[in-house]
């Protein structure tokens, strides 16, 4: 379909200002969609999962209300169960300077693959309140967080269970591409 584009144009001697200028594009290629899916579990309470996600929400709400969250009253906990059943856990440090600011989940990653680089992470669990408390919605992990969770997939080439908590629902999401769908990753570099 020819497309139409209107540029300003002011005629000599008339300061009117008229708007023409028609711009025929042809197109040569054929436009293909696809649908990419994600999976999400829900469930309506922390009683419906099993005592070990349970204990693991429990550690990230514990840790959240140790945030350093002066500027935005936000905290925010993330626990992390690693594969020798060790559990680490993490809060957003924040700073005046806003930029050096940190999240959980990245404050506990880090610090899990710096102490122990062989143990993979099996489960990241995230909790986050304000101040009215507990979020009505899951806390949304943001966008470097899913980056770097995925680098810790990629580390130790297996994915991460997420499990997202607000007072609505919980969501669990097996690996991060179902949160990170089209991510960058290290084969992109080729
Ligand atoms: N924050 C986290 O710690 N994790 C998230 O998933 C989202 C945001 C922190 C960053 C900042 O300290 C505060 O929450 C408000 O954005």
């Amino acid at each position: 379909m020819p497309e139409l584009n209107l540029v300003p144009f002011i005629k000599p001697g008339n300061r009117q200002i008229i708007f023409y200028k028609i711009v025929l594009l042809t197109k040569t290629s054929v436009m293909r969609t696809k649908e990419i899916k994600v999976f999400v579990y829900e469930y309506e309470s922390v009683s419906e999962l099993n005592t070990s996600d349970q204990n693991l929400i429990a550690e990230a709400r514990k840790i959240a209300q140790h945030a350093y969250a002066p500027y935005s009253g936000f905290n925010v906990g993330a626990a992390l169960l690693l594969e020798n059943g060790e559990i680490i856990t993490g809060n957003n440090q924040e700073n005046a300077a806003f930029t050096p600011g940190l999240c959980a989940e990245r404050v506990a990653l880090f610090y899990a693959n710096a102490v122990f680089p062989q143990l993979p992470v099996k489960t990241i669990a995230v909790t986050a309140s304000n101040k009215n408390g507990l979020l009505k919605e899951t806390v949304k992990p943001c966008g470097s967080c899913r980056q770097a969770i995925l680098e810790t997939e990629v580390r130790f080439k297996r994915p991460i269970r997420i499990i997202l908590e607000g007072k609505k629902k919980i969501q669990i999401f097996e690996g991060v591409e179902n949160l990170l769908p089209f991510a960058f990753k290290p084969e992109s570099l080729d």
